[in-house]
């Protein structure tokens, strides 16, 4: 078990090791053992030397962020107070660093005298990614001791490094294949005599930024952050630091630092992000099925059906090592579903993103075949033939006769029942739903679909598998599109009557391209195909007659405008160009369809569209809330970032709709509602939002669903 601060003696040398479980965050309990472990080693004269090491195998993941925002984080002693009594120790003071050396971890570092690194450690400054600078002198220790170039390569990348990089930079004095404590411990004594014998201790505050050229990098890294993260600003502080780094003196460049992160800190940005961070790792724990739960072993699979989404599906077996079947009903659609992997494989060696040697072996775990009895003994079999209940229940009787007990029987569906499925089998408990999103081997997102039957170590495995197949997996309760789906109705109703009011797709996509996401409605069901939302209104007229859509998508379909794949959707396209050009036809056919409308077409400004596309998300996520069918707020968010492009600085509908307040936001739709036109009952606010919005709640507070 970790403890906060472990101290050890190795001849002269006092070894300590800071701790919190699971990842060394460096908290005020962190902080103040730290402080006091160094204090009490300097003045212990038994000690010539410290070294600083982490616990757990890793050294530390940085500054803990459950403290940001509360009393905790400014509690002394501060980061910067711990590096500060690390610099002010007459005896040298050495970093040994191991597995994980990220943000305010490696800033502790960078205030010690020397550093040795595991060969196989990584290290990094990932404060940007969580909308923040490195607050902890890192933007101002680490240029000086890399230069400018390499600084802005780590602090605006934000990705870890491997130590081996480093090997020979001033960042590490040594990089190490083993015994890591024992160089450590060595480099200490040594340090010590040379102490003795009158030379200073090194400090990366003292050194001075040596590029020639810091204006011009600067320059540049501006023009890119400029272009690349228009609405996010982070980066841009990142360069402000470091350019205070080249052009203050230290002190000076500290403060400067420190009244960016400030800045940074309290930014509607940052705390998305954060919340962000925390939601994805929140996605992966189910209240009712404990980690304890015991897992069924996955080593071999099988997926069924070899079109679009079982090739994919297939693919991402392959990429994790896993020997996977792949089953379809006649030899020609085999054929080109194998053709299909292995054009995929052959595209990424092409590219250089994977080595021939590499896409063989892989292709090596697939076996095509026709025979049930072939994968009887599969782990997991995942169906993803037609969206027919008709041809998924003969194929569920089919693996219910033929696969081994206990395997893990899922379907792809992304709207039919999954209890009635499991129901036409005689163990529904192995029966769940894995709802991967198109492209499959692309698409980070897994709703992992629990139905009423479906057993808890069944559901426990199928979320370690999306870790392996390097998913981000949420779970979905049983009802109609899950969570992603069933609210991105809601936006496209909205959208579609927009236009039916008077905006253009074009206005439409740029307002909300505009607001952050990666794609508008129009653009993206351009993308996905304009026939896959037809087929299911149809569904809908005759299941659900009473509710409302606007007709002109049907018009378009009509057409055979499905979008990028007939070359031609609510814009044009080009012959292997992917750029929506405006489509003079859909012109015409909205000024047809509208003068059908009993409705006087106006203008319709960004803010209304963005509100109304967001809102619609919002209200149909709270529902989703209540019901259950989401166990937190928080999973929504993460299905609307990792699946359906929502600006991730903006941490998901839910989490944009608390920034904004949730009485404005029942505010704003009780005006929308006063609009004539539409679904009269659309902006009625949910239940949940006027509940938390009258009790000043949010739906990312605890208890929000209670
Ligand atoms: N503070 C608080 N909790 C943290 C944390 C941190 N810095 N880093 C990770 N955790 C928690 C996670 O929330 C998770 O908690 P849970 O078990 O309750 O869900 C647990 O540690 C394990 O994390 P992961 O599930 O992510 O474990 P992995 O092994 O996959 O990854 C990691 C470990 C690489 C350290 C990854 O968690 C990570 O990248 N962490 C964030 C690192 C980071 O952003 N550091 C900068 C912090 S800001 C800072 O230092 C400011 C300074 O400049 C002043
Ligand atoms: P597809 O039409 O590309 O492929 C279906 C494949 O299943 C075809 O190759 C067909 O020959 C095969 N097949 C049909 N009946 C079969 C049977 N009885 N046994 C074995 N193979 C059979 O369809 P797509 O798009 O791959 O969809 C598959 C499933 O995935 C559907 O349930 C769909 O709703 C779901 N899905 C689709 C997404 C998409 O964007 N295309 C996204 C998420 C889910």
């Amino acid at each position: 078990m970790a403890s906060n601060l472990l101290v050890e003696r190795l001849g002269a040398v006092a070894v300590l090791r800071f701790g919190a479980a699971p990842v060394n965050s460096l908290g005020a309990d962190t902080r103040r053992a730290l402080t006091e472990g160094v204090n009490a080693a300097v003045a212990d004269s038994a000690v010539a030397a410290i070294v600083i090491a982490g616990q757990n195998g890793l050294f530390s993941a940085g500054a803990d962020i459950k403290e940001f925002n509360t009393p905790a984080m400014f509690a002394a002693p501060t980061l910067h107070n711990v590096i500060t009594a690390i610099e002010n120790s007459p005896k040298p003071v050495v970093a040994a660093i191991e597995g994980t050396c990220l943000g305010g971890g490696l800033e502790v570092a960078l205030g010690c005298h020397y550093r040795v690194a595991l060969e196989s450690a990584k290290l990094g400054l990932p404060e940007v990614k969580i909308g923040l600078l490195p607050g902890a002198g890192g933007t101002q220790r680490l240029p000086r001791l890399i230069g400018v170039e390499n600084a802005i390569n780590v602090i605006l990348g934000g990705e870890p490094v491997p130590a081996k990089l480093f090997k020979g930079s001033p960042l590490l004095d040594a990089v190490v294949s083993d015994d890591l404590l024992g160089a450590a411990v060595k480099l200490a004594t040594d340090k010590a005599a040379e102490v003795a014998s009158g030379k200073p201790l090194p400090l990366a505050r003292n050194g001075r930024v040596r590029d020639s050229n810091v204006e011009a990098i600067l320059g540049f890294a501006r023009t890119m952050v400029k272009a690349q993260y228009p609405n996010y600003p982070a980066p841009a502080k990142c360069l402000d630091a470091i350019e205070a780094a080249a052009t203050q003196p230290f002190e000076t460049g500290l403060a400067t630092e420190r009244r960016l992160f400030g800045e940074l800190l309290i930014s509607p940005e940052s705390r998305a992000l954060r919340h962000a961070f925390f939601a994805e790792r929140a996605a992966a724990k189910i209240d009712d099925v404990p980690d304890s739960t015991p897992l069924r072993a996955v080593q071999s699979a099988a997926v069924i059906g070899a079109g679009t989404m079982g090739t994919g599906i297939a693919i991402n077996f392959l990429n994790a090592n896993i020997p996977v079947f792949l089953l379809e009903v006649g030899q020609d659609a085999l054929d080109k579903g194998v053709a299909r992997i292995q054009d995929t494989y052959a595209g990424q060696v092409k590219k250089g993103r994977l080595k021939p040697e590499d896409a063989q072996a892989k292709a090596a775990l697939l076996t095509p075949t026709l025979s049930y009895e072939a994968i009887a003994g599969a782990d997991i079999v995942i169906e993803a033939v037609f969206e027919d209940m008709a041809i998924k229940e003969k194929v569920f009787t089919t693996l219910d006769a033929t696969m081994k007990p206990g395997a893990i029987l899922a379907t792809n569906t992304s709207t039919l029942d999954i209890n009635t499925i499991a129901g036409v089998t005689k163990r529904p408990g192995d029966v769940i739903g894995t709802h991967f999103f198109s492209p499959a081997n692309v698409m980070r997102l897994l709703e992992v679909v629990r139905g009423s039957a479906t057993s808890k170590d069944v559901l426990a495995t199928t979320m370690k598998l999306a870790k392996a197949l390097k998913k981000t997996a949420v779970v979905s309760g049983v009802c109609d599109g899950f969570i992603g789906n069933r609210m991105i109705e809601q936006y496209s109703r909205q959208a579609f009557f927009m236009v039916d009011e008077g905006a253009s797709p074009e206005e439409i996509d740029a307002a909300v391209e505009a607001f952050g996401f990666a794609m508008g409605p129009f653009r993206m069901s351009d993308l996905a195909g304009n026939d896959i939302g037809w087929h299911i209104r149809k569904r809908r007229y005759v299941e659900h007659p009473e509710i409302t859509y606007s007709k002109l998508a049907d018009r378009l379909c009509e057409l055979g405008r499905f979008g990028q794949k007939t070359g031609a959707g609510w814009y044009d396209y080009k012959p292997g160009d992917r750029q929506a050009y405006s489509a003079p036809v859909v012109d015409e056919l909205i000024r047809s369809y509208r003068a059908t409308l009993p409705i006087k077409p106006r203008k319709i400004d960004a803010t209304e569209i963005v509100d109304r596309l967001v809102y619609a998300l919002v209200n149909e996520g709270a529902k989703i809330l209540e019901e259950g069918i989401a166990s937190r707020a928080s999973d929504i968010d993460i299905v609307y970032l990792t699946g359906y492009g929502f600006p991730v600085w903006r941490g998901g509908p839910m989490c944009y709709a608390d920034e904004v307040g949730l009485y404005a936001v029942m505010q704003r739709m009780e005006q929308l509602a006063r609009n004539p036109y539409g679904d009269p009952g659309f902006w009625t606010p949910a239940p949940l939002i006027r509940k938390l919005a009258l009790a000043s709640g949010s739906f990312t507070s605890a208890g929000a669903r209670s």
